[in-house]
C-alpha cells in the first residue's frame, strides 16, 4: 500500500512540488523499507528520465539521520527521556527536524541544479545563434587562390571566428568547371549559409545568379563593375561587396619598358572566357600602345591550349604580359617554361605567378586579399549593408621580383626597381 501511494505521487508530472511531495512522503514514512522505496523510485526515474542525483542525495541524508537517531536512542539519557516524554513525541520531533533539514538541503540542491541546466541551455542557444555559417566558392586551386583562402580563414580566426567553435565553413572548389560552379552555388544557397565568399570572378558570378538575398563577399575580383557583379564600386547597390585585386596596369607596362629598354613587341596572353582578364587586356593594350609598343594578343580557351598558344605568341614577341587570369595562373609553370625556351620573360600581375616562373610583376599580396576579405565578412556579419559597403582595393601594387629567373634570362634589373622589389620564387 505504501508503495502504491508512493508511485502515485511520482506518477504526477514532474515539477518542484512533486519532488518535494516525494521527499516529504519519505520523511514521514521513514522506515526500514527505505531501500525498497529508493529502488522503486529508481525504476520510475528510468522511465521518466529523472535525474538520479536527487534520490542518491536524499537516500544518503536519510541513512545518516537514521544512524544519528539510533545513537541517541541507545544513549541512556536519551533513552530515559524517550521513555519519560513518551517515545513517539521524541521520534516525531526528530522526524520533523530531519524533514525540515532535508527539505532545505534538497531545495537548495534542486534550485542549483535547475539553474545549472538553465545556464547550460542558454549557452547552447547562444552558441547556436552565434555560429556563423560561411560558404566559400573557389573556382579552382592555384597558388594565388589557395593563398587568398588561407588569408581569409586565418584572419577570421584572429578576429575570433574559428571553425568548430563559432564558425561552420562549407568550402566548395569547382575545379574550373562551369557546371560545378552552378551546382555548388545552389547548394551553398539552399543550405542557408549566412554569408558566402566568392573567390574569382566566375565563382562570384555563379553565386550572384543563385541568390539576391544572402550577402556575397568578393575575394579578389579584378573588375566587379565590368563583370556585371555590382553597379558601382562605392555603392554596390545589391547583396554583393568585397575586395578587388586590381593593380595599376599602366605602371606595370612602364616598369617593363624600363627593364627592357629595347622592347618594341609586347605579347599579351589571357583567357577569352574570363571577364576579369578581358578588361585588363583592354587596359594593357591601351597603355602599351600609348608607350609606342607593338602589341600581339593571344587568347587561350582553357588549360588544354595554353602550351600551344604560348609557343606561337612567344615566337613573335620580346616579352609577355599576363593579367590576373585564373587559367594562366594555374598553368604558370608551363607558360614560363615555354617562354624560357624562346628566351623571353613573362611579366604577370600576381606575386604567386611571379614566384611560379615569372620575371617581375606589379601585383597585390594574395594573402592580404584574404585578410581584407575576412574584414568585410565581419563587417557585414556585424550588420553592414553590402549594398552600401564600398569595395576595398587590396593594397597598392607591390613589385615582385624573381631574381633567379631574371638572371637565367640575362635580364638586368635596374637598382631603383630592385630596391623597391620584394623577392619571390627564385626557382
Ligand atoms: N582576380 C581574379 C578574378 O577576378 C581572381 C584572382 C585573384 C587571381 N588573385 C589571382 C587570378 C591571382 C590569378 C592570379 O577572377
Amino acid at each position: 500500500m505504501y508503495k502504491i501511494k508512493f508511485n502515485k505521487i511520482l506518477a504526477k508530472p514532474l515539477d518542484t512540488g512533486c519532488i518535494l511531495d516525494v521527499l516529504l512522503n519519505i520523511v514521514h514514512r521513514y522506515n526500514p523499507c527505505l531501500l525498497g522505496e529508493v529502488v522503486s523510485m529508481w525504476k520510475i526515474k528510468r522511465t521518466r528520465h529523472i535525474d538520479y542525483k536527487y534520490y542518491v542525495v536524499f537516500f544518503m541524508v536519510i541513512q545518516v539521520n537514521k544512524r544519528i537517531i539510533k545513537k541517541r536512542v541507545n544513549n541512556k539519557r536519551v533513552q530515559n527521556m524517550y521513555e519519560n516524554t513518551g517515545g513517539f513525541k521524541m521520534k516525531n520531533k526528530n522526524g520533523i527536524m530531519f524533514g525540515v533539514l532535508l527539505l532545505a538541503i534538497l531545495g537548495v540542491f534542486f534550485i542549483k541544479e535547475k539553474n545549472k541546466e538553465k545556464i547550460n541551455q542558454e549557452i547552447v542557444v547562444e552558441t547556436q545563434k552565434n555560429e556563423v555559417k560561411l560558404g566559400v566558392l573557389q573556382l579552382l586551386s592555384h597558388p594565388a587562390l589557395d593563398t587568398i583562402y588561407k588569408g581569409l580563414i586565418e584572419e577570421l580566426a584572429r578576429q575570433g571566428y574559428e571553425e568548430g567553435k563559432n564558425l561552420k565553413i562549407d568550402f566548395q572548389n569547382a575545379q574550373a568547371d562551369q557546371s560545378n560552379l552552378v551546382a555548388m552555388s545552389s547548394k551553398l544557397v539552399e543550405e542557408k549559409n549566412d554569408i558566402i565568399v566568392g573567390i574569382t570572378t566566375p565563382a562570384t558570378l555563379a553565386l550572384a545568379n543563385a541568390t539576391k538575398e544572402i550577402p556575397i563577399i568578393m575575394a579578389g575580383i579584378t573588375y566587379p563593375v565590368e563583370a556585371g557583379l555590382i553597379a558601382d564600386e562605392k555603392v554596390p547597390g545589391n547583396n554583393i561587396t568585397g575586395v578587388s585585386d586590381r593593380t595599376p596596369i599602366k605602371q606595370q607596362i612602364e616598369i617593363m619598358k624600363e627593364i627592357l629598354p629595347n622592347l618594341t613587341k609586347l605579347g599579351i596572353l589571357y583567357t577569352s572566357s574570363e571577364d576579369n582578364s578581358i578588361k585588363q587586356v583592354e587596359e594593357a593594350k591601351k597603355n602599351a600602345t600609348d608607350l609606342g609598343l607593338e602589341i600581339k594578343i593571344a587568347a587561350v580557351s582553357g588549360t588544354n591550349d595554353v602550351q600551344q598558344v604560348t609557343e606561337s605568341l612567344a615566337s613573335e614577341v620580346q616579352a609577355i604580359f599576363v593579367p590576373i587570369d585564373n587559367t594562366i595562373a594555374s598553368t604558370m609553370p608551363t607558360v614560363a617554361k615555354v617562354a624560357q625556351e624562346f628566351k623571353i620573360g613573362v611579366f604577370p600581375s600576381a606575386d604567386t605567378m611571379v614566384a611560379d616562373g615569372g620575371v617581375l610583376g606589379l601585383g597585390v599580396d594574395q594573402y592580404q586579399i584574404g585578410v581584407e576579405t575576412a574584414k568585410v565578412v565581419i563587417e557585414v556579419l556585424n550588420g553592414a549593408d553590402p549594398a552600401k559597403t564600398a569595395i576595398t582595393l587590396a593594397n597598392e601594387g607591390i613589385i615582385y621580383l624573381n631574381e633567379r629567373k631574371a638572371q637565367e634570362l640575362g635580364i638586368e634589373i635596374p637598382a631603383n626597381i630592385k630596391e623597391k622589389a620584394q623577392i619571390v620564387g627564385n626557382k
